[in-house]
């Protein structure tokens, strides 16, 4: 991997420096300056909250460290101040090492002030990129409009060296994915599939792109449910697992649903979605609208539906009078790279701008059109969601639902299927799909 990794990352680079000579060019500005940030301090305690180093620094650089600043002047070698603190409380990070290393001028500090004084000069043009909290005195971030809009428009578009990495955090995700399916069957609590998960990414929670949804029946209808049952249930019927990994800042995004053996109707309604599934990733291509993508995806699902008998009205009518929506209310998904939600999904141009939701989607977190280098989720569900059931059946189109038919299934929760995918100049590669089969 790292012998890959190699030539790809000095790609990388040289394009990173194009893009930030551009960006700075727009703001006006001589230096970037990319802070990684500093830890976040609990409430009146001696503890911090998990690092996780500003997403700008973790483009550059494969490197989750505090204190620690990338300053980059077009025209010269990019250099980093590298906080190594003297410490024998702590693990302190490695000195650096890698196919990475070569590219940047490194300096060590020991003290997170000493890197201060090794900035480019207060009195220069500096655009700084961080957190605007905590602060470092006399490096206090700017983070200027135009080189932000700019950089974020461009992550959309992720380099080969970029989508390796993405591969690997989909190989993660996949095999733990792969482990807490076994451990669902064989009837683990909540808590103990994502042990099984863990031990099987070999990544601590903290390390994963997001907090798992680990869901076992009605659970699954509770959209950010991340509480963790210590006691399996009786009867475990269903289980609907949302779960990423990471490889050096990079994050899968991945979700399975599955019914448990003698549950044929809700394992049919989940083959369906996954059909579905399948059909909007296959859309993953240069010139499709995004939020064109997720109104298809309600005629589709509403489709599905109706071939379940479930509603009984026409698509075209569940769609329109927000039936489809009771039952899958959130978008289809999002972009994603170093950050699970990552930036830009709205962004209008380099320059910034808003492109608008389509109206009655409020959820949705991509706007744009898709083109080759982005990748996006593809992540439909249907679910038994008592509070959105509550209001339809209020409804007048009530009649037009087999409120037994919902009744049998709400003890499944829900079904969700979603994979990462990366638009090309053809196919799509779909990332979640390609890593599954690889462990067969
Ligand atoms: N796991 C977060 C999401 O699917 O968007
Ligand atoms: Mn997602
Ligand atoms: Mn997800």
């Amino acid at each position: 991997m790292q012998d890959r990794l190699a030539p790809l990352y000095s790609q990388h680079l040289a394009t990173l420096r194009e893009r930030a000579d551009k960006a700075l060019a727009l703001g006006n500005f001589d230096h970037l300056v990319i802070a990684s940030g500093t830890p976040l301090r609990k409430f009146l305690d001696d503890q911090d909250y998990p690092f996780v180093a500003n997403p700008h620094f973790r483009h550059w650089l494969p490197l989750n460290i505090p204190g620690s600043w990338i300053v980059y002047t077009p025209g010269h070698k990019p250099k980093l101040i590298f906080l190594q603190p003297k410490d024998y409380w702590h693990v302190v990070p490695a000195a650096p090492s890698g196919y990475w290393v070569e590219h940047f001028d490194i300096e060590i500090v020991r003290d997170a002030t000493d890197a201060v004084a090794l900035l480019p000069n207060a009195n220069t043009r500096r655009a700084i990129i961080g957190p605007e909290c905590p602060t470092v005195p006399g490096a206090e971030a700017n983070n200027p409009q135009a080189v932000l809009d700019y950089l974020h428009w461009h992550r959309s578009y992720k380099t080969p060296y970029e989508l390796e990495l993405m591969r690997e955090a989909s190989r993660v995700g996949t095999r733990a994915h792969r482990a807490a399916e076994q451990a669902f069957r064989a009837g683990e609590s909540e808590i103990g599939i994502h042990m099984a998960y863990l031990a099987a990414a070999d990544q601590i929670d903290a390390e994963l792109p997001y907090a798992s949804i680990v869901a076992l029946n009605e659970h699954g209808a509770v959209l950010h449910y991340t509480h963790f049952d210590r006691k399996a249930p009786a009867q475990s019927r269903s289980f609907l697992i949302d779960a990423g990994g990471s490889a050096a800042g990079y994050a899968s995004d991945i979700t399975r649903t599955y019914a448990a053996q003698g549950h044929a109707e809700f394992q049919a309604l989940i083959d369906s979605v996954d059909v579905a599934q399948r059909g909007f990733a296959a859309k993953v291509r240069a010139g499709q609208s995004y939020p064109e993508l997720h109104i298809h995806a309600h005629h589709v699902l509403a489709e599905v539906l109706r071939e379940h008998g479930i509603i009984r009205m026409s698509a075209e009518s569940a769609v329109s009078s927000g039936v489809t929506s009771a039952f899958f209310p959130h978008g289809l998904g999002h972009p994603i790279g170093l950050q699970v939600h990552d930036v830009a999904g709205f962004q209008a141009s380099e320059t910034g701008g808003t492109i608008a939701r389509p109206q009655g989607h409020p959820y949705l977190r991509m706007t744009r059109v898709l083109e080759p280098g982005m990748v996006v989720t593809i992540e439909p569900g249907l679910y038994f969601i008592d509070m959105l059931l509550e209001e339809v059946r209020a409804k007048p189109v009530s009649s037009e639902i087999d409120w037994a038919r919902v009744e049998r299934l709400r003890p499944y929760g829900g079904i969700r299927i979603e994979d990462d995918v990366v638009c090309t100049d053809g196919e799509p590669e779909n990332l979640t799909r390609d890593a599954f089969a690889l462990i067969g």
